[in-house]
């Protein structure tokens, strides 16, 4: 006999609430904080930003880092150094948070979304040279569930177009393409530090480059455009204090209390990446076998660290559409969330003049998509428990 799903009047699989992320904090981390309270150092641009730079540049073999305040000011920071202003247009994804296109807009440019690729959900390399126009400056790939975008294929594109690529990396520290680290493969990358990503810092950002010239270009945004490097100054100094505004930043600085806490958290990114990786295949290896549910591909050349994890539904499978489907979960006290609505549905860029239907692809995964719980502290049982009821509603609403 099939089970009732509590929606309908059956008793939900567990009696807690589970949410679909949540960060991990342990002893080290509090230490770790208390200890740049007490140490009398500065609060910002202490030792630990440097010390967190030279570790992220460690971690993803990129040859410079700059830490800001958030993933948001790293892209917006990295637009600028790219160069990015009016008249430009940036290729991006529609499937993302919102800061991936914004970047583009801060600058004065267009954001231009090209469609993703129906199996990894990523951006479509084709599609994004579909879109390229003499006003293109740039492409921002979002590494969406951590998974790479296709790197190889768009920088290909970008080579050719004389274009700069910029991974947003917010989901994907950890995530290795071609057994290189994710934050060394493209022009520039930018991770988040937001609570319900793999490693926090309360907030927090960088940018990572290999190229010394946009590296001296995102110090100067990070920092009101303010320098004290000699061969930047365009006059004599007059003293010892002396230091010029050259360019219009931002404080976009992290503090040293961020800083700390990202350090720590580092030392467990292996294992946050193998546990949310051994949830994955859980899931992956429940969902797979079941018609009603679609399971995201991953490309081989990922070693994914995975941030989100996504589950699909087929529609023509099931009695029931996706918020029908959301709900059903909720009453089983399994909340999920839905990542992303495509950015263009959004008011503010429906007033700009974009359309519904630009990415049919992205339009058509956004109705049938939602987010399971993935996070380092799931239990085991909690993992049964999410795997059981959504088997139990695939199953119960079957046609
Ligand atoms: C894909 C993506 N890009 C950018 C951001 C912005 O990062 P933050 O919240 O640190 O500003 C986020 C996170 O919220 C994100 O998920």
């Amino acid at each position: 006999m099939k089970e009732i799903p509590a929606i309908e009047g059956g008793t939900p699989i567990r009696e807690q609430k589970i949410f679909y992320g949540h960060q991990y904090l342990d002893e080290a981390d509090y230490q770790a904080v208390l200890e740049v309270l007490t140490s009398g150092d500065d609060l910002t641009c202490g030792p630990r930003i440097g010390a967190l730079e030279k570790r992220l540049c460690q971690i993803t073999g990129a040859k410079y880092a700059a830490v800001v305040s958030n993933g948001t000011a790293a892209l917006h920071i990295a637009c600028l150094a790219a160069g990015i202003g009016p008249g430009d247009e940036v290729i991006t994804t529609p499937i993302t948070f919102a800061a991936s296109a914004n970047c583009a807009l801060y600058c004065g440019a267009r954001p231009v979304f090209a469609d993703i690729d129906d199996r990894t959900y990523n951006i479509d390399p084709e599609s994004v040279q579909d879109h390229v126009t003499p006003r293109t400056k740039a492409v921002v790939a979002v590494d969406y569930t951590g998974q790479s975008a296709q790197i190889d294929e768009l920088l290909a594109i970008c080579r050719e177009h004389g274009l700069l690529l910029i991974t947003d990396g917010a989901h994907s520290i950890g995530t290795k393409y071609k057994g290189r680290p994710t934050g060394s493969l493209a022009d520039m990358t930018t991770f988040s530090f937001h609570p319900v990503k793999t490693v926090t810092g309360g907030e927090g950002g960088a940018v990572l480059t290999n190229d010394p010239a946009l590296y001296e270009k995102i110090l100067l945004y990070r920092s009101h455009g303010i320098t004290r490097n000699r061969s930047l100054l365009e006059k004599e100094p007059d003293g010892p204090w002396y230091y010029e505004q050259v360019a219009l930043g931002f404080n976009y600085r992290m503090t040293d209390i961020q800083a700390a806490l990202i350090l720590s958290q580092l030392d467990k990114l292996e294992r946050f990446k193998a546990r949310r990786r051994e949830i994955v295949r859980r899931y992956d290896a429940a969902f797979s076998e079941m018609e009603q549910l679609v399971v995201q591909q991953e490309i081989p050349e990922s070693d994914t660290a995975r941030h989100l994890y996504i589950l699909r539904i087929r529609p023509e499978k099931l009695r029931i559409d996706r918020r029908q489907f959301f709900d059903a979960l909720g009453a089983e006290n399994i909340c999920c969330n839905v990542h992303y609505i495509p950015t263009y549905y959004f008011p503010y860029y429906q007033k700009l003049g974009y359309a519904r239907g630009l990415c049919p692809r992205a339009e058509k995964l956004y109705e049938e998509i939602l987010t399971l719980p993935l996070y380092y502290a799931m239990s085991d049982r909690d993992v049964d428990d999410v795997i059981r009821a959504v088997k139990k509603i695939a199953e119960y609403y079957a046609v």
